[in-house]
């Protein structure tokens, strides 16, 4: 059994399960990801067993092909495999993955996948699409591999999010490299991200216009991931969404 299997399985019994949406599931999932430094065990345990539910309130996983891209230490794919699918990894940046990534996980860029046409029932994508520079064509690499009639869920954090800078946030919103050179003077370390390079700014209106115009696609869902209440509603209101979704969810469809 792998490190992030035993681990991530002690994790899941002891984890309470909560509904989604609710107040409870927000606090959890906000008071995991405080702690996230000192027990990322525990903080991706609970985000990958919540994010496969919300996958699953579109039907069970079991049996089904779920590639993981841009998954980082695999919790997501653990998750997946452990709810019975073939769950995969591709992830480019070997320094995201643990000591013992699971099993058949390819170092591979979310540009360019080395799977074939049509191959999966759920592409999934965690907090990837503020970390590419092309978000259109990963997108559309995520619709090529997925089944007419698959699931394709992508999350990510946009710029005007509270925690929009990721670890520099929020002094994001006074300009990039001024809150990064604060980040590292306080932090004494340098920061993980940089505007412009393993960070974008990308944005809800946008990313909704420009799936709204897709023709490959239709959109299922599209709501706050984290929010205890009106997560449809938030990303509705122009400017408003922008600021106060945090976290983008799409579950969009591939069509036939
Ligand atoms: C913030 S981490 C998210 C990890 C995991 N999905 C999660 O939700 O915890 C961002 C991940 O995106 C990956 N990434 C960045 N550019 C990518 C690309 N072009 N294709 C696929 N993954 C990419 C990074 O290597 C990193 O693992």
């Amino acid at each position: 059994m792998s490190r992030a299997t035993g681990a991530t399985a002690e994790g899941h019994h002891s984890i309470p399960r909560t509904k989604d949406p609710s107040l409870r599931r927000s606090l959890a999932l906000f008071r995991a990801f405080l702690h996230e430094q000192q027990d990322p065990e525990h903080c991706y345990t609970l985000l990958a067993r919540d994010a496969a539910d919300q996958v699953e309130a579109y039907g069970s996983v079991k049996g089904r092909t779920v590639l993981d891209i841009g998954g980082g230490g695999g919790y997501f794919t653990e998750e997946f495999r452990r709810r019975g699918a073939y769950s995969y990894l591709f992830e480019p940046d070997a320094g995201e993955l643990g000591k013992q990534p699971p099993e058949g996980t390819v170092l591979a860029d979310g540009y360019l996948l080395p799977v074939a046409d049509a191959v999966a029932d759920v592409a999934f994508s965690s907090n990837v699409l503020e970390h590419v520079d092309d978000p259109a064509t990963f997108l559309s690499e995520m619709v090529r591999v997925t089944k007419p009639g698959g699931l394709i869920y992508v999350s990510f954090t946009n710029w005007y999010s509270p925690w929009g800078g990721h670890e520099w946030a929020p002094w994001h919103y006074f300009g990039a490299e001024r809150a990064r050179k604060r980040y590292e003077r306080r932090a004494a370390k340098p920061a993980k991200h940089r505007l412009g390079e393993n960070l974008h700014a990308i944005h809800i209106g946008a990313t909704l216009r420009h799936v709204r115009a897709r023709t490959d696609v239709e959109i299922v869902s599209a709501r706050s991931r984290y929010w205890p209440f009106l997560a449809g509603a938030i990303t509705k209101v122009p400017g408003l969404r922008e600021f106060a979704t945090w976290n983008l969810l799409l579950i969009l469809r591939r069509c036939p």
